[in-house]
């Protein structure tokens, strides 16, 4: 029941249709039976100051920040963490007694999910990164906390794979990092070199434009690898099918989904994420199975 003690956390987004958070967040709120209701909120962004300031105003314990608004929001915010500065966004907001800190937990959902899922470590691992967008850039930060020996950053737009690398990678100086145009000749020996290949770009959503195979083959990547596809619609990519078909072990992109709501979820409740539920959730909404 909702009466004058529930608590509401939302979204901020425009447009805000497609958002999977409010079926997610509100399935762990019932779960742990807690005061609170989640609503997806159509913030433009001509009102994103106002909607921000509203959170003190309502007394609200967060919201989660998505696109357009994920880089202007930290202008609003009282404080913003380390992570979410060097990655330039903010994802969830938390309000501790009217004091606003901005978080990204889209990185450490992003490891989070990897290492329950396909137990990976990175530390001392070669990794290669397809994408150098807002994706590339939270998964790149939280990848470097956990002391790869290298990561080479791909992109169809080089430049924009370099100002990544420089923004991100300076403070890293014991961490190798390249950066290779989306071409077979430059690719193929970062590929044969790989302990983990991720994809951080839309390519494969909807089921649609699988990446070139006279690009990108999988064929010489080590039998150990592990192939991670931030896409989750669909849940089996095309680049995950062509993984499964060199007999390399998968990590599907609903995970990151999951983990990055559920450390907003812990940061405003205090309580442990249910995850499996969480998951569940997803999937029914989704329509998808595992
Ligand atoms: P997001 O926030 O989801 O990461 P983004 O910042 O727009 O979105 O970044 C999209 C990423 O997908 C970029 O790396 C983009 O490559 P460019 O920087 O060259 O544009 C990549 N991308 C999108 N469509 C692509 C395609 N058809 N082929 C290769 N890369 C593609």
């Amino acid at each position: 029941m909702i009466d004058s003690e529930t608590k509401v956390l939302g979204i901020f987004g425009d447009p805000i249709g497609h958002t999977l958070s409010p079926i997610i967040q509100n399935a762990a709120i019932k779960e742990l039976g807690l005061k609170m209701v989640y609503v997806p909120f159509h913030v433009t962004p001509g009102n994103l100051k106002d909607a921000v300031a509203s959170i003190k105003a309502l007394g609200m314990p967060g919201v989660n920040i998505t696109i357009p608004h994920k880089e202007r929001v930290m202008e609003f915010l009282d404080a913003t963490t380390d992570e979410a500065r060097k990655i330039g966004a903010v994802n969830t907001i938390v309000n501790r007694d009217g004091h606003l800190t901005g978080h990204n937990t889209d990185g450490a959902g992003y490891i989070t999910s990897l290492k329950a899922e396909t137990g990976f470590e990175c530390s001392g691992k070669n990794i290669v990164i397809l994408g150098a967008g807002g994706a590339a850039r939270g998964i790149m930060a939280a990848i470097l906390a956990e002391a790869p020996a290298s990561v080479t950053l791909v992109n169809r737009t080089v430049d924009r794979a370099d100002s990544l690398a420089e923004d991100l990678g300076s403070e890293c100086a014991e961490v190798k990092i390249h950066t290779v145009p989306l071409e077979k000749g430059p690719l193929q020996p970062r590929i044969e070199a790989a302990d983990l290949l991720i994809n951080s770009t839309s390519v494969g959503m909807g089921g649609k434009v699988p990446f070139n195979p006279l690009v990108l083959s999988l064929d010489k990547l080590p039998s150990e690898a592990i192939v991670s596809d931030i896409v989750y619609k669909p849940l089996n990519t095309a680049l995950l099918r062509s993984a499964k078909m060199t007999g390399h072990t998968v990590h599907k992109g609903l995970g990151m989904l999951i983990h990055q709501g559920a450390l907003g979820f812990e940061l405003w409740t205090g309580e442990k994420a249910p995850v499996e539920t969480m998951r569940k959730a997803a999937l029914k909404a989704l329509d998808i199975t595992e």
